[in-house]
C-alpha cells in the first residue's frame, strides 16, 4: 500500500514538474495511434523525466545547452527544443522508443563528441519492434553531425564516374550567390558546384572563372554513383536545423538582424575517394547547404573528414561581379575550426 502510495505521489510529482517539458501531442494526431497506445507512452515520459537532471529555459541556441556539457560528467546526453527554447540534460542514454518518443514532440535528442553535436534523427525505415508496435518511428544517431542525407531523406545522387557532374533545377528567385534569375544548380565530382553552366576542371581556380562557382572543398575525388547525394528541401525539420546554425552567425557586421530559411538545397558527399584507385584509402565526408529566404543566401558547410588538402580555392566566384574567398585553409583543419563554435561547421553569408 506504501509502496502504491509511493509511487502513485512520485507519479503526480513527476507529471507536475515536466507537464511543460514532455506533452505527447504529434503521435496520435499524426498517426492514428490506438488508445491503448496512450499508457504505454506515459509510462515511457515518467522514464524519461526520472533520467532529467537539470533544465534551461529561455535559452537562445542550441549551444547554451550542449556546452555546459562538454565540462559535466553527469550530462552525457541532451534534449534541446528549439521552438519552446528549452534545454533538458540527462545522465545517460535514453532508451531507444523514449528518444524517439522525445523526438515526435518537437525535441532533438543528442551530446557533444569533442565540441562537435551529435544528434539523433528520424528514419525512413521501421525495423525495430518498438517502431512496429507504436506510433513512433525507428531512430538512429548521426555521428558526423550533419542535416540527415540519403536515399531514405528522398536525396538523388551524382552519376558514377570521374570528372562528372548532375545537375538539378533551382528557382530564378534563389540568389547565386549574388544574382537572381539562374535555372540550375550542378554538382561535381569534384567537389564543387557551378550555376547554369556545367564545368569538368578537376582542380578550378576560383579567380577568373568564367563559371558562376561554389567551392566548399575540391580535390580530384570521384563519384560511386551512391556517395555524393542531394536534394532541394523546404522541409520544416531540414529548416530547424538549418536556421539553428546560421542564427549563430548573425551578430557579425552587415549581416541580416533576423532570418529564416524558406528553401535549400543540401549537398552531401559522403565518404568520397581520391579518383586514383591507389589512394582510394584516402575519404572526404562534408555537406554544403546553400540556404536562402529569397533574399539573401547563406553557405553553411560541415566537414567530417578530409584525409588530404586541396587547392585553397574556397568561396564562390560571381564572374564580373566579385570572388570571394573565405580565407580557410582547405585542409585536415577543417574539420576542427569553425565560425560558428561547432568545431567543422562554418557559416557565411553570400555577399562581395
Ligand atoms: C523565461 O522567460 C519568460 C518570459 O520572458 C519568463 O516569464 C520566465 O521567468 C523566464 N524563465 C527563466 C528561467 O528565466
Ligand atoms: C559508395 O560510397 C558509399 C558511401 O561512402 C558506400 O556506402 C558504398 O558502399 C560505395 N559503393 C561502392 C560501389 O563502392
Amino acid at each position: 500500500m506504501g509502496y502504491i502510495l509511493g509511487l502513485f505521489l512520485t507519479i503526480m510529482v513527476i507529471n507536475n514538474v515536466d507537464s511543460q517539458e514532455l506533452k505527447l501531442r504529434k503521435p496520435y494526431s499524426q498517426k492514428n495511434c490506438p488508445a491503448t497506445m496512450t499508457n504505454q507512452m506515459k509510462a515511457a515520459n515518467i522514464l524519461i523525466a526520472r533520467k532529467i537532471i537539470r533544465k534551461l529555459e529561455n535559452i537562445t541556441s542550441v549551444l547554451d545547452c550542449s556546452q555546459p556539457c562538454a565540462s559535466d560528467s553527469l550530462c552525457a546526453y541532451f534534449s534541446y527544443h528549439s521552438v519552446n527554447r528549452r534545454c533538458l540534460h540527462f545522465k545517460g542514454l535514453l532508451a531507444e522508443h523514449t528518444i524517439a518518443q522525445l523526438m515526435s514532440d518537437g525535441w532533438r535528442y543528442g551530446r557533444s563528441v569533442n565540441g562537435k553535436i551529435v544528434f539523433y534523427t528520424k528514419l525512413s525505415t521501421c525495423d525495430t519492434e518498438y517502431c512496429q508496435k507504436s506510433c513512433l518511428f525507428d531512430i538512429k544517431e548521426f555521428v558526423d553531425g550533419f542535416i540527415p542525407y540519403g536515399a531514405g531523406n528522398g536525396d538523388q545522387f551524382v552519376r558514377e564516374g570521374d570528372d562528372v557532374t548532375d545537375c538539378t533545377p533551382v528557382s530564378g528567385d534563389f540568389p547565386l550567390f549574388t544574382t537572381k534569375g539562374h535555372y540550375r544548380l550542378c554538382i561535381s565530382s569534384n567537389g564543387y558546384f557551378t550555376v547554369d553552366t556545367q564545368s569538368f576542371s578537376y582542380t578550378p581556380s576560383l579567380e577568373n572563372n568564367a563559371h558562376i562557382m561554389m567551392i566548399p572543398f575540391n580535390a580530384d575525388t570521384r563519384s560511386n554513383g551512391s556517395d555524393i547525394s542531394f536534394r532541394m528541401t523546404s522541409d520544416p525539420n531540414d529548416m530547424i536545423l538549418i536556421d539553428e546554425a546560421i542564427m549563430l552567425s548573425l551578430n557579425r557586421p552587415g549581416y541580416p538582424a533576423d532570418y529564416k530559411t524558406k528553401q535549400a538545397l543540401l549537398v552531401t558527399n559522403n565518404n568520397i575517394p581520391h579518383y586514383k584507385y591507389s589512394r582510394s584509402n584516402e575519404r572526404y565526408h562534408f555537406q554544403t547547404v546553400l540556404a536562402t529566404d529569397f533574399t539573401h543566401t547563406f553557405i553553411y558547410m560541415s566537414f567530417d573528414r578530409v584525409d588530404v588538402g586541396g587547392p585553397d580555392n574556397i568561396g564562390f566566384n560571381q564572374p564580373g561581379i566579385c570572388t570571394r574567398k573565405f580565407g580557410l585553409k582547405s585542409d585536415g583543419s577543417l574539420v576542427t575550426n569553425s565560425n560558428i563554435g561547432i568545431p567543422g561547421k562554418y557559416v557565411f553569408l553570400a555577399v562581395c
